[in-house]
Order: C-alpha cells, then sequence, then structure tokens
C-alpha cells in the first residue's frame, strides 16, 4: 500500500491550475454526438485514482433504518411512502441498489404499474443524465418508476459530476458540469447560472444536484426544485403555498402535507462555512498528493473526520477531539430540539383526527391543518437535510423552534375546538414506541409488502440487470 502525503486543497488547486484548463472551456468544447458514457469503470484505466478512491465509496455500507431509532416519524409520514421504510444515507456505491431495496418503490411487475414515477431515479444514477440527453427530458421523466428499469444501472458516478465527453476530463482536468437540464434551471432561478459560477461555487453546485430540496410537477412527474422565491426555508414555504401543492394527504390529520427532501445545499449555504466558501468538497473530497507528487481528488466521498489532517485541519488549529466535541454537542442539541419539536405535530396531528371524528367542518379544520402543514415542512426541513448539526447547526435549531412555534398555534386552536364539539379529556395517542407497533396503529400491512418486495428483487431486478448488460456490451 502506497503512502499518501496529503495537502491543503488551495494548494492542490493551484497546482493543478497551472496544468490546466477549468471547466467552463471545457464544458463548451464538448462533443454532443458522442454518446454520456454512465458506466462507472469505463473512466477506470484513464483515471485510475479517482476511480479507485470513488469505488471505496463501497465501504460504507452499513444500513441504519431511522425509523425504527425514532417510530414518531412514522406518524408524522401516514400516508405516505416514508412511513414504510427510511434508512439513513450510505456510501454513493450503493444508490441504484437502495432505491430498488426500499419500500418506498413498491414492488412493480411492470412498466406501467407504480407507485412511484420515474423521477425518483433521478439522483441516483449517471443513466439519468444519458437517457435525458438520449430522450429529452419528456422521454425520462414520463411514466412510472418500473418504465426504464433496465436503463438506470450505475450508481452515481463520474458522468453525474462531470463532463466526461470533453477534451478536458479526457486529459484529467475536473470539467465540473451539472447532468441533468433541470438543475440548471434551478440555478438560473436564484441568478447563479454554473457557467458563471466560480470553482469553488461549482464544487458545491455538482453536490447541490442531488443534495437539496425538490418536488414532481407535471403530467410527467418532472423534477423542479422550489427556488423562485429563494432558498430559505420561509421562501420554499411560500413558494408552495402559493402554487398550491401538496405532497400528499396526512392520514390521520388529513393535513396537505409537503415532504422535505434533503436541503442539504440549501442549509450548507446559510451556515458559516458556506458564508465563507468553504465548499463541500473541501471537507468531504480533499485532495491528495501521492509519492511520485501528482495531487488528485480524493472521491472516497464520506465523514471528513475519517481523514482530519486532510480536511478540518487545513483551516483549523484545534484538535480532533475538540472539534469533534462540538459538532457532537451540536448533534445532541439539533436532536433534542427535533424531538421536541416531534412530540407536538405527533400529537397535532392525532388531535386533528380526533376533531374530524367529533364532526369538525373543513372551515373550522383549515387554518389548523395549515399549522400543522408549516410546522412539520420546518421540521423537515431541518432534519432532512443530513449533517445539519455540522454544516448549520444553528440554522436546524432555529427552523426547529418556528416548527414548535406553528404546531403550538395548531393546538391551541385545536383544544378550542375539541371543546366545541365537546371533547375535553386529552386525546389519547395509541402505543408508538416502535417501528412496528406505530406502523401497526396506522394498519399497515408489513408483511404483504415486505413479501412483495422480496419477489420484486427475485424476478424483476435480474431481468433489468440482464438487459442492461446486453445494452452495455454495444458501447464500446
Ligand atoms: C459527486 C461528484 C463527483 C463524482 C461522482 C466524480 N467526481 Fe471527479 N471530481 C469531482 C470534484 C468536485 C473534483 C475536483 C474539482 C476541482 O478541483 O475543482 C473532481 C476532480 C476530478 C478529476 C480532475 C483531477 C483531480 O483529481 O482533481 C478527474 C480526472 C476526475 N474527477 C475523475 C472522476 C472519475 C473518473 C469519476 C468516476 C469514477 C469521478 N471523477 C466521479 C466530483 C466528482
Ligand atoms: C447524483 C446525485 C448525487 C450527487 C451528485 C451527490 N450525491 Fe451524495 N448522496 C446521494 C445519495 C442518493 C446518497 C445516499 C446513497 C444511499 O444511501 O444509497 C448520498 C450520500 C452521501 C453521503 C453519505 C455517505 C456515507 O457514506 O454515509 C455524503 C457524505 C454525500 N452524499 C456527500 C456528497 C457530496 C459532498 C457531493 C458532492 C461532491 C455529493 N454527495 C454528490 C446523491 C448524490
Ligand atoms: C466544513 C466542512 C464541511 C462542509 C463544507 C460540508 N460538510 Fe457535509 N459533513 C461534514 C461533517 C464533519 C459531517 C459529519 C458530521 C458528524 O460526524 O456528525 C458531514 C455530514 C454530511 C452528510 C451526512 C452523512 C451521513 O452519513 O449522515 C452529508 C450528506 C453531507 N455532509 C453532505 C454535504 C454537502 C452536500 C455539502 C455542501 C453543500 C457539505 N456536506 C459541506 C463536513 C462538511
Ligand atoms: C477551507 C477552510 C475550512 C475547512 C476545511 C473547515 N473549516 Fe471550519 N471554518 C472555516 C471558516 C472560514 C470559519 C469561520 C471562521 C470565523 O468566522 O471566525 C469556520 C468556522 C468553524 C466553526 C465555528 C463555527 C461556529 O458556528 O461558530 C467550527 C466549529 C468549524 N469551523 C468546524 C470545522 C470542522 C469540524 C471542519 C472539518 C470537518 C472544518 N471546520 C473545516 C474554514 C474551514
Amino acid at each position: 500500500m502506497k503512502k499518501l502525503h496529503w495537502i491543503p486543497n488551495s494548494a492542490a488547486a493551484l497546482l493543478l491550475a497551472t496544468s490546466s484548463i477549468f471547466s467552463v472551456a471545457s464544458f463548451a468544447a464538448s462533443e454532443p454526438t458522442e454518446r454520456i458514457d454512465s458506466r462507472n469503470d469505463a473512466y477506470e484505466q484513464n483515471h485510475p485514482d479517482q476511480y479507485e478512491s470513488w469505488k471505496a465509496t463501497s465501504e460504507s455500507e452499513h444500513i441504519e433504518d431511522a425509523l425504527a431509532e425514532d417510530p414518531n416519524m412514522v406518524i408524522l409520514w401516514a400516508g405516505y411512502g416514508f412511513a414504510k421504510d427510511y434508512n439513513k444515507a450510505r456510501g454513493h456505491f450503493y444508490a441504484v441498489d437502495d432505491v430498488r431495496q426500499t419500500l418506498r418503490t413498491g414492488a412493480p411487475k411492470d412498466a406501467n404499474s407504480g407507485p412511484m414515477p420515474m423521477a425518483c431515479w433521478s439522483c441516483k444514477s449517471p443513466d439519468v443524465g444519458r437517457v435525458i440527453d438520449e430522450r429529452g427530458e419528456d422521454g425520462y421523466f414520463e411514466g412510472k418508476w418500473a418504465r426504464l428499469g433496465e436503463e438506470i444501472a450505475n450508481p452515481i458516478g463520474c458522468a453525474d459530476c462531470h463532463d466526461t465527453r470533453s477534451e478536458g476530463f479526457k486529459k484529467g482536468e475536473p470539467a465540473l458540469a451539472l447532468a441533468k437540464p433541470y438543475v440548471e434551471r434551478a440555478f438560473e432561478a436564484i441568478d447563479k447560472p454554473f457557467e458563471k459560477q466560480s470553482r469553488l461555487d461549482q464544487q458545491a453546485s455538482v453536490c447541490g444536484q442531488c443534495h437539496v430540496e425538490y418536488y414532481f410537477t407535471g403530467p410527467n412527474k418532472s423534477v423542479k426544485f422550489p427556488w423562485d422565491r429563494g432558498t430559505t426555508v420561509g421562501e420554499m414555504e411560500e413558494y408552495y403555498d402559493a402554487i398550491n401543492f401538496k405532497d400528499w394527504t396526512h392520514k390521520v390529520s388529513k393535513a396537505p402535507m409537503l415532504k422535505a427532501q434533503h436541503p442539504g445545499y440549501e442549509t450548507w449555504r446559510d451556515g458559516i462555512h458556506g458564508k465563507n466558501k468553504v465548499a463541500c468538497v473541501d471537507c468531504h473530497m480533499p485532495k491528495v498528493t501521492k509519492e511520485d507528487g501528482t495531487v488528485y481528488t480524493d472521491h472516497k466521498v464520506g465523514n471528513p473526520f475519517d481523514r482530519f489532517e486532510d480536511t478540518c485541519a487545513n483551516c483549523h488549529t484545534q484538535s480532533k477531539d475538540q472539534l469533534r466535541e462540538i459538532v457532537s454537542s451540536r448533534k445532541a442539541q439539533v436532536l433534542n430540539m427535533k424531538l421536541t419539536a416531534e412530540k407536538q405535530i405527533v400529537a397535532a396531528h392525532f388531535e386533528a383526527g380526533a376533531a374530524w371524528d367529533a364532526g369538525a367542518t373543513e372551515a373550522e379544520m383549515k387554518p389548523i391543518l395549515q399549522d400543522i402543514r408549516h410546522a412539520q415542512w420546518r421540521w423537515d426541513y431541518a432534519i432532512a437535510s443530513h449533517g445539519v448539526h455540522m454544516h448549520a447547526p444553528e440554522v436546524a435549531l432555529e427552523v426547529l423552534g418556528t416548527a414548535v412555534d406553528r404546531a403550538a398555534d395548531a393546538r391551541t386552536k385545536l383544544v378550542r375546538l375539541l371543546a366545541k364539539k365537546g371533547i375535553t379529556e386529552p386525546v389519547e395517542i395509541p402505543d408508538i414506541s416502535t417501528k412496528l407497533k406505530a406502523q401497526q396503529a396506522l394498519g399497515m400491512d408489513m408483511d404483504t409488502m415486505n413479501s412483495e418486495k422480496q419477489d420484486f428483487l427475485k424476478t424483476v431486478v435480474p431481468e433489468w440487470e440482464k438487459a442492461a448488460e446486453k445494452r452495455e456490451a454495444t458501447y464500446d
């Protein structure tokens, strides 16, 4: 095993800068007629260091069940896919496996059965950019998730972040690029067109293709970022309210709900590092110098503390223990506020359910349901962006505070409404102390869902894989 010497990003950037022209120039030079090669191993020979380190994201293989850890979330997402199954993020290498395996994508038997739209592949694979390039956006988005199951085969990789067809990339320059037109439009909406961004901004924007808030819209359920009014929690909330958008209707409270995805880019922007232009890459993809003096970017996107000397220590003089301590105490603070907000929102859902049962009218419920919608959107925005306790703890805490406030508004109104309907006893909350109990309280048939999923993985997925192999065999 060769010993690696790591050097600061800025110094490495200089080294690279002396020998190359950057992405903008390379982007323009791309050959539109050539197929986008979405196979990651197609780049192994030309860029072995980047390939090997990219492949090492497979070392982060552990799956953590977020619902088992916090069964409140089953109730918060009642009536929506996330109540079935929700795992924490692991290595990029597993993105395609994980979207096939999650109960949320169901067990489609054929190209036209649901439950999810094609859009669900969008942040999992460089094949998405390839298919859009070949068939246009509608040609990708239309229909159900299973329609192009055999086309989406390779996990997040080279062609997701690079213009792999450019001469620059072939020579070893970064040639950073966005893989999807809807992402380009989103950056234009916030006056940051990608080709006009600085190199540092681009280094964050490539991650922002996927680690963001988005929703599905239009007849084809295509992806859009809700950024037209800005990227803060309040601006996106206004946007969704103005277009009357909801992801689903809550099963217990009937509130028109929003599901935050993972607004990591948006929260990072508002945090201390984002404000100082410390990009995702500074911490998650440091530069490395090999024994022969050549420099490359380490593509093993993972936890920056695993290589502290090459990340935090480039800019900070504190010890690893000191900084770890700060980050873990912030994690505990955010977790505590998260649970505080959940307690209030869960109660509000059940109280609203009781109010409906007691004969409340649509008109009486409307302002209450709006408060619940806003409370939960804020809770979700704050915690769904993984790593927020590191990226922007003050944003998370502030937003969670407003979630508690909106839930309190809902509950104050609910107490009055329930009293009006003759209910003065506290509304009882069922036993939701484990994931399974919470799912049972909602009447979810987990056994059937699990066995259908197993069947799908045994019968449909191998067919997809066979077809993908056959198609890719024609590439060379
Ligand atoms: C998640 C985004 C992402 C993925 C996936 C990705 N890269 Fe990169 N790559 C980057 C970033 C960011 C840089 C550094 C850009 C800079 O220095 O401005 C980079 C730099 C590079 C460079 C320039 C030399 C260097 O090491 O800095 C090459 C070559 C490269 N990547 C090849 C690859 C290959 C091959 C793959 C697939 C095996 C890949 N990349 C996958 C984001 C990515
Ligand atoms: C094409 C979409 C996409 C891009 C681009 C992307 N990510 Fe991800 N990222 C994901 C998905 C999806 C997961 C979860 C994968 C899973 O759990 O199967 C993930 C997981 C992660 C994780 C967790 C890794 C672990 O081992 O726990 C980190 C950290 C991360 N991404 C950071 C980044 C950074 C930094 C960039 C930019 C350099 C980036 N991502 C670019 C989609 C993307
Ligand atoms: C200043 C350094 C820094 C910057 C900048 C940064 N991150 Fe992180 N990120 C971290 C650290 C450290 C962690 C792990 C926190 C912990 O151990 O609790 C983390 C965690 C994450 C996670 C969660 C991983 C998991 O398995 O839960 C994701 C995803 C992520 N970052 C993506 C990003 C993206 C995307 C950006 C840019 C928009 C970014 N990060 C910018 C330091 C950084
Ligand atoms: C490229 C430089 C750079 C890197 C890499 C970097 N930081 Fe920072 N960090 C900064 C800057 C700049 C500030 C703002 C300092 C200020 O305003 O006083 C900051 C501030 C902080 C703060 C104080 C913020 C607050 O909320 O009070 C903490 C804690 C911190 N960084 C932790 C980390 C950790 C942990 C890592 C590695 C995962 C890391 N940083 C990586 C540049 C960096």
